[in-house]
């Protein structure tokens, strides 16, 4: 028989039923029991900065109820991989929707996990060349529940290898030379966006509709079918009759078909558009 690595925290599997029980009511993150690795991973940083020697000490801090330490301990197991312009076909598929209704006021676009801001910044670069202005009548919503994301995209700041990738016009266009030798979107583009935390499963979301279009892209596959259907019902008052919900490639809706209807490549539109709400507060 294999001998267990000696690990530098005592972590056992009564620790990681609690820390998955956590996440899940939290944030609604559901761990599989494969992620064990992961979390010592994740978490043991948080031990070392806390100079704590066993998860169940680390246990005991959150359930008294620190709520720094409970940010930090969600920061932690949050998953962030993100990039600009991921799914490409999303953005030309935004992009004809802001011509085809530019006469039609301010669009307002939600960005529901925002991650480092690379999305939300592809959704401003759209609507820029979509309107040709730096100043397009577009406002945009970026939320993440992980607040550390949330100041790296407030920032906009990013390596030249990722920016580079945008292609030279862009480049001139919406980004300046950072200090830092990296880039940093234009102000005109920062202020386009607001970002804010919100937590997808909180029973108030605060935010004000109706959206021409939500990005949902790649968060609903950490929740299980039931959370996926409450966020669903709670999505489907908030979009205009004609908006449009993006979700991520691995991700279908066909749970929610008495809601939303597959318009192609991952991106759906409401089932029944007339019985959307405009302008209410969830
Ligand atoms: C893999 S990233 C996806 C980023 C971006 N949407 C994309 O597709 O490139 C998932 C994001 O969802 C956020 N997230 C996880 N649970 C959340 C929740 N309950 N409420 C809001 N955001 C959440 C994470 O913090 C993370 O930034």
């Amino acid at each position: 028989m294999l001998t267990p690595p000696t690990r530098e925290f005592d972590f056992n599997q009564q620790d990681f039923e609690k820390i998955r029980k956590l996440i899940y009511d939290y944030a609604g993150i559901a761990l599989s029991p494969a992620k064990h690795d992961m979390v010592y991973g994740r978490l043991a940083k948080r031990l070392r900065a806390l100079n704590l020697k066993t998860f169940g000490d680390y246990l005991k801090v959150l359930e008294r109820g620190d709520h720094r330490e409970m940010e930090l301990f969600t920061n932690s197991l949050t998953t962030n991989l993100t990039s600009f312009f991921r799914e490409a076909h999303h953005f030309e598929i935004l992009g004809d929707y802001l011509k085809a209704n530019r006469q039609a006021g301010t669009l307002n676009l939600w960005c529901s996990a925002s991650s480092t801001g690379e999305e939300p910044y592809s959704l401003a670069i759209t609507a820029c060349e979509a309107f040709d202005s730096l100043r397009p009548p577009v406002k945009i919503i970026a939320t993440d529940l992980d607040t550390n994301v949330l100041e790296v995209a407030k920032a906009g700041i990013y390596a030249a290898e990722e920016v580079d990738k945008l292609g030279a016009t862009r480049v001139k266009r919406f980004f300046t030379k950072h200090p830092t030798g990296k880039y940093q979107l234009v102000q005109e583009l920062r202020d386009m966006i607001v970002f804010r935390k919100l937590n997808l499963i909180a029973p108030d979301w605060m935010i004000r509709g109706p959206f021409d279009a939500i990005f949902c892209r790649n968060v609903m596959i950490y929740f299980d079918k039931p959370t996926q259907l409450k966020i669903l019902q709670r999505f489907a008052p908030l979009l205009k009759p004609e908006g449009l919900l993006y979700v991520g490639h691995s991700e279908n809706l066909y749970h929610a078909a008495d809601l939303f209807k597959l318009r192609g490549k991952t991106v759906y539109e409401l089932a029944r558009p007339g019985l959307s709400t405009p302008a209410v507060l969830r």
